[in-house]
């Protein structure tokens, strides 16, 4: 594990200096000098017989755009591998590449994604009468994975990522988050860390609490400022140690002091890293017997579940103890804690908000929640996952046990 860390460092430290290179004005001169190749027709029309998806074409930097087009229901498709050329067509949104008994290729409805068959489950319960009044429809995307963000109502929305699962990033459920909120840093930020199998690595991108990101990044003393959603630059590189950090153009005052762009959480972070790091060279390798932590958010701030010598415990950002929610080490209280709970309520309970969930001990959501006489069960991020019924009908809950709803 401390030779991964190595490793990391080093790979994170030439991706990094790569992506300082691709600026604006880089693609331009790249577009004067070669030119891009015309965009596909298909890309072009957009209408019901020819359209398309644009992807980076494969030069330097992306500089360039490709088309792909749509292949409709039943016409003719090849299922890429490993090595082939990027063709010029794929099934269209919905569709997916299948093999027919005759063992040719067409593109087929698309009906077996985890996405795909919640959101038909959710039909049909609204069909019948089976749908729970918190509910909410799963939202796919063309390839059939999960749309970024899922929301509990009156409560929040979170980043998930294609397959459905929670990843970083949150914010109060308000109309319209789905077009500010889309998660694009968060999903690049798990990739890396399933990729490359740790979190104690240099960290080369930085996310903003609600999964986007971060307008300003820096590595080290260079910083750059890049677009909120695509995460391109958008300035050149300024050394910060020559310069100040605010004749960025993105540059905002508010969570930065005295020129310092790495938050505490970081900073700490950087020295337990720089620590396995030398430990490794002597070669001293810690056994720490105790699972591992994440110890920041990809925001840069510190994670919501902290540990000190004898207990776990739910911490705001800025690593303090929310209320009193805490298991003692290696109880299953601990080893089950999410802190998903103790989080809402403290952005809930900033909001002023009327209805703030009741979590359990540990700071997670209660197996069996109510609200206004009704009762039904919740999973780990607090969503509805059964129908509801009267509070003296509460018995009848498959999640219900006498009593105990942590
Ligand atoms: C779609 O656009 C193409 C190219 O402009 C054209 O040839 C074709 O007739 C259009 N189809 C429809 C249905 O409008
Ligand atoms: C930034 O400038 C300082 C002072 O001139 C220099 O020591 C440092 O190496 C520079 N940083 C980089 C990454 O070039
Ligand atoms: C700076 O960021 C804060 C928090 O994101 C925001 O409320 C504020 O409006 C920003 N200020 C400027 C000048 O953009
Ligand atoms: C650890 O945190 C828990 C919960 O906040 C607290 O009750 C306990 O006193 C702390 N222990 C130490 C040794 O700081
Ligand atoms: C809590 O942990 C126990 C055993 O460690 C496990 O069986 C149970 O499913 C967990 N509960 C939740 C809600 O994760």
């Amino acid at each position: 594990m401390l030779n991964k860390v190595i490793f990391v460092v080093s790979v994170l430290g030439l991706v990094a200096a790569d992506n300082l290179v691709c600026s604006d004005s880089f693609c331009q001169k790249y577009r004067d000098e070669n030119g891009c190749s015309n965009v596909a027709l298909a890309c072009r029309a957009q209408n019901s017989t020819h359209n398309g998806r644009l992807f980076s074409a494969p030069v330097a930097c992306s500089c360039c755009e490709t088309c792909i087009e749509n292949i409709e229901v039943d016409d003719d498709c090849t299922l890429g591998s490993l090595g082939s050329p990027i063709p010029h067509g794929r099934c269209g949104p919905g569709l997916t590449c299948t093999i027919q008994e005759d063992e040719h290729t067409t593109c087929q409805q698309m009906t077996d994604t985890a996405c795909l068959i919640e959101r038909t489950a959710y039909d049909t319960g609204r069909l019948d009468g089976s749908l729970g009044h918190l509910m909410q429809r799963a939202s796919c995307d063309d390839d059939g994975g999960y749309s970024p963000i899922k929301c509990i109502p009156g409560q929040i929305c979170y980043c998930i990522d294609d397959e459905g699962r929670r990843i970083f990033g949150e914010a109060l459920n308000i109309l319209g988050i789905e077009v500010l909120m889309k998660c694009e840093c968060s999903r690049q930020e798990i990739a890396l860390t399933t990729v490359l199998n740790t979190d104690m690595r240099v960290p080369f991108v930085r996310c903003t609490e609600t999964g986007s990101f971060d307008r300003l990044q820096c590595i080290k003393d260079l910083c750059v400022c890049v677009d909120a959603h695509s995460g391109f630059t958008t300035s050149s590189v300024v050394n910060i140690t020559t310069h100040e950090m605010k004749t960025l153009p993105c540059y905002n005052g508010s969570g930065y002091e005295d020129n310092n762009y790495h938050r505490d959480c970081e900073v700490q972070k950087a020295e337990l890293i720089q620590k396995l790091h030398e430990d490794a060279r002597k070669g001293v390798f810690l056994v720490d017997a105790s699972e591992p932590l994440e110890f920041c958010q990809p925001d840069g701030y510190f994670s919501r579940i902290q540990v000190n010598s004898t207990h776990k415990f739910c911490a705001d950002k800025y690593g303090k103890p929310i209320g009193n929610y805490a298991a003692r080490l290696k109880s299953t209280e601990a080893t089950n804690m999410t802190c998903n709970c103790a989080r809402v309520e403290l952005v809930l309970k900033e909001k002023n908000a009327f209805e703030i969930p009741i979590c359990c001990p540990n700071g997670n959501y209660r197996k069996l929640s109510c609200r206004r006489g009704l009762c039904y069960c919740t999973d780990e991020n607090g969503n509805q996952v059964t129908e509801q019924v009267h509070h003296d009908d509460i018995r009848t809950l498959e999640c219900y046990d006498d009593e105990n709803y942590c």
